[in-house]
């Protein structure tokens, strides 16, 4: 466990965030930052007055300043609009560039020594301007896109075999948006090659139902986008550098020539523990996969280009 981990807005990814966080101890206090007045505060109490009955002993507190969250170890940005039906990802780009800059510019001056998580979209970008603006080193600076896409592949292809969701092992790399890239030569099913089980036209439109995977739920909710799995993607991320575990995860990380590519933020395979980012592992790619994981690398180029700092 940790002192204290700060979830910037407490939306419905934020406040699941925080919920998660605390039941799973991951910190003596959990804090909620929101610039809605109340919001924070109201969730926060009722977060905390379930701690009797889940049997939690985190603190949670909600605040609409950063005085409280100072010294945090681990921050989460979820702070931003969500998409609306029919908006892109992109779409997004300015209002948010301009929430999660100054929103970094207090965690700068109040948690110099924190671990940022960003989840506020588009992720990739959003991951740039918070390393930006904070000067904090690229190990400190992650985004979370791949867990979640993975996960959403997972997801469909243990419903396609009727099997348990702990025996997929997958991998999606990529920019967190239609050109994410799913890493078929890697997925399998307690070690059997996913071709074996599934025929490829099959596969292919998992795939495709994963890349689309955000778009389907807001078509759903028509007022919002996901959070349930979002939330349990952050707080894996949490939960491996809070407890060391050295795990291999999939996240936005900024490339520094890692598979050939230089100044971007794109879903990687990383090595996250106590220190955040402790390692890129680059893995072979076949050559579709490499055009692919290039092809999504300037989705990410493009946006980055526009934003406003
Ligand atoms: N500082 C703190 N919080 C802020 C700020 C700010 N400057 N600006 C906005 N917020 C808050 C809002 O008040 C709101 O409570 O961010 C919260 C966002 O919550 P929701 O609208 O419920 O959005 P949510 O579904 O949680 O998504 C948040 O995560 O997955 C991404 O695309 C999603 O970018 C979006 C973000």
């Amino acid at each position: 466990m940790v002192n204290k981990i700060t979830v910037v807005g407490a939306g419905n990814v934020g406040a699941t965030t925080a919920q998660r966080l605390a039941e799973k101890e991951l910190a003596r206090t959990v804090v909620m930052v929101d610039v809605m007045e109340g919001i924070p505060q109201g969730k926060a109490l009722d977060q905390w007055q379930s701690a009797p009955i889940e049997g939690f002993d985190t603190r949670v507190i909600g605040t609409n300043g950063y005085e409280e969250t100072r010294d945090s170890e681990i921050i989460v940005i979820t702070a931003g609009i969500a998409r609306k039906p029919g908006m892109s990802r992109d779409d997004l780009l300015n209002t948010n560039a301009g929430i999660v800059k100054q929103v970094s510019q207090h965690i700068k001056a109040t948690s110099p020594n924190a671990i940022l998580i960003v989840v506020s979209n588009p992720l990739d970008v959003m991951s740039y301007v918070a390393m930006k603006v904070t000067g904090f080193p690229r190990e400190r600076v992650l985004g979370m896109a791949g867990v979640l896409d993975t996960a959403r592949y997972r997801a469909f292809i243990a419903e396609a075999l009727d099997v348990s969701v702990r025996d997929i092992q997958a991998m999606v790399l990529g920019g967190h948006g239609d050109t994410m890239v799913p890493l078929i030569s890697y997925t399998s099913v307690s070690g059997i090659p996913i071709t074996q089980l599934i025929p490829q036209a099959k596969l292919d439109a998992i795939v495709e139902r994963t890349r689309s995977g955000g778009a389907e739920i807001v078509k759903h909710l028509k007022t919002g986008s996901a959070y349930y799995a979002p939330s349990s993607a952050a707080v894996q991320m949490c939960e491996a550098i809070v407890l060391d575990q050295n795990r291999i995860l999939p996240c936005a990380a900024w490339l520094e020539g890692e598979y050939g590519m230089s100044g971007l933020f794109l879903g990687v395979p990383c090595k996250l523990g106590r220190r955040g980012l402790e390692s890129i592992i680059e893995v072979e790619l076949t050559r579709g996969e490499r055009d692919a994981l290039a092809k999504s690398a300037d989705a990410v180029r493009e946006p980055m280009g526009a934003v406003k700092l």
